[in-house]
């Protein structure tokens, strides 16, 4: 490939799209395919989406630039950076806290991601088996359910995702991910381009999906929806959880940070957008509830799928893409684990990754036992994959994401920050008011009103 920087050494990725390819990666995955719809759905589309946009304008971009400029600054694990930085400062260990959070939060989405990313590995292939050919609505509904309630059949695609997550990681970052994502990320994005088209011209819905995610009645925007906003905002750009730390550890000192982030930003909002768009119309089409849940994703577009030419070809080709992206976003989940346990014991890589990959297949198996119904645990009134996803999507990442904030913000040096930077004064100064006081406030009262 040209334009190789030739600066780069095993340990800084090697060009610079590169950096930009694994953080679009990490943020492009089932938040944006599978959960934006369901999630927007659930909260009565415009509002939701409204508060949504502007939590990823306001409070997504500054974060996501905080958190690469830290990981580039020490080019260490998440863990070993908050140890340096806090001791360089002489600010309190206390600190440590965020890249612990990060890593249980990683693993935790990652066990109920696994199994989500299981279901899309099984459409595949029951696509591609023609199961699905001419069912209806409401057949590939129960079709959805017998998947559900069948514990053997998504522990078997969970183990499947997870080996193959574990494949890739183990073989660090050069070999395992630079060369797939390349022509994978693009492949998904021409495919979702194909299914908008498919949404436009035979659905007969279009209109009414766009006016269902764009028209905002501002009564609807109530507490939890702006909690649900944020928390799917931090979710979809993998914030606050120290990902993007450990990802910037490798990104090349002539990077830009901020033009990356928003040039992430603006590539998952879009991909997100684009799926709302696609699903919304099918649903409508087909008479089904934008409430649905979970299975809103899986339902709706295999009712198309099954009744379109070619469907079983491009609905095989559609979910093994989600599934690679799922897998794109899965190792970074693990990545802030996994480059600690190799750096501070004398774990290799490949051993360090296994032993994770076995602890969160084994967590991964509460979500499939909630799906199932056969795990009765209920928290809160949540079973456990609702309780996972609340605990990591509403507490864990918001509060990641204030610590993170609040560091950057108030300790670090500003001409540190402004060294990773490279902004003018002005921009710069913009960005220092967001994370000094407009992510931490915001971020604050959502998560205060949450948890009380
Ligand atoms: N951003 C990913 C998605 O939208 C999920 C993720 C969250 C990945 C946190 C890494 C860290 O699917």
């Amino acid at each position: 490939m040209s334009g190789k920087n030739p600066a780069a050494t095993s340990k800084t990725w090697s060009n610079r799209w590169t950096f930009m390819l694994a953080a679009a990666g990490s943020a492009i995955g089932l938040g944006n395919i599978w959960k934006f719809p369901y999630i927007a759905g659930e909260y009565g589309g415009g509002a939701f989406v409204f508060v949504y946009l502007i939590c990823i304008l306001v409070m997504g971009v500054p974060l996501l630039m905080a958190e690469t400029l830290i990981g580039r600054h020490t080019r260490l694990s998440p863990l070993n950076s908050m140890k340096k930085l806090s001791s360089d400062l002489g600010a309190s260990k206390l600190w440590h806290n965020i890249a612990w959070m990060g890593m249980l939060c990683g693993f935790l989405i990652l066990s109920f991601y696994s199994v989500i990313a299981g279901w899309s590995l099984s459409y595949a292939w029951e696509l591609i088996t023609g199961v699905f050919n001419g069912m209806n609505a409401e057949q590939v509904g129960s079709e959805f359910a017998a998947l559900t309630a069948s514990a053997t059949r998504q522990v078997g695609f969970h183990t499947l995702f997870m080996v193959l997550t574990l494949a890739i990681t183990a073989r660090g970052i050069h070999k395992g991910l630079e060369k797939g994502l390349q022509i994978m990320m693009p492949a998904l994005f021409v495919l979702l381009l194909v299914m908008l088209g498919y949404s436009i011209l035979e659905t007969g819905q279009f209109a009414r999906g766009v006016e269902f995610m764009f028209s905002v009645d501002f009564s609807k925007i109530t507490g939890e929806a702006i909690s649900a906003a944020l928390g799917q905002a931090f979710f979809t750009l993998s914030l606050g959880m120290c990902a993007l730390m450990a990802y910037g550890a490798y990104m090349p000192s002539t990077n830009s940070i901020g033009r990356t982030a928003i040039n992430v930003a603006v590539l998952d909002t879009l991909m997100a957008i684009v799926s709302g768009l696609i699903v919304f119309p099918i649903v409508f089409a087909n008479g089904m509830e934008p409430t649905a849940g979970p299975g809103l994703l899986f339902v709706s577009l295999t009712s198309a799928f099954a009744n379109m030419p070619m469907g079983e070809l491009f609905g095989f080709i559609f979910f093994v893409l989600v599934g690679i992206a799922a897998l794109s976003s899965a190792i970074s989940l693990l990545e802030p684990a996994v480059s600690w346990m190799s750096e501070r014991t004398n774990l290799t890589r490949p051993v360090a990754t296994t032993l994770l990959c076995i602890a969160v297949w084994f967590v991964g198996l509460g979500t499939v036992f909630s799906f199932t119904g056969d795990f009765k645990l209920s928290i809160f009134d949540k079973n456990f994959f609702e309780f996972i996803d609340y605990l990591t999507n509403s507490i864990l990442m918001p509060l990641g994401g204030v610590l993170i904030a609040v560091f950057a913000g108030w300790k670090m040096k500003r001409s540190t920050l402004m060294n990773q930077l490279a902004l003018s004064v002005g921009m710069f100064n913009l960005w220092r008011a967001m994370i000094r006081v407009v992510v931490p406030v915001c971020v604050g009262v959502v998560l205060f009103t949450t948890v009380f």
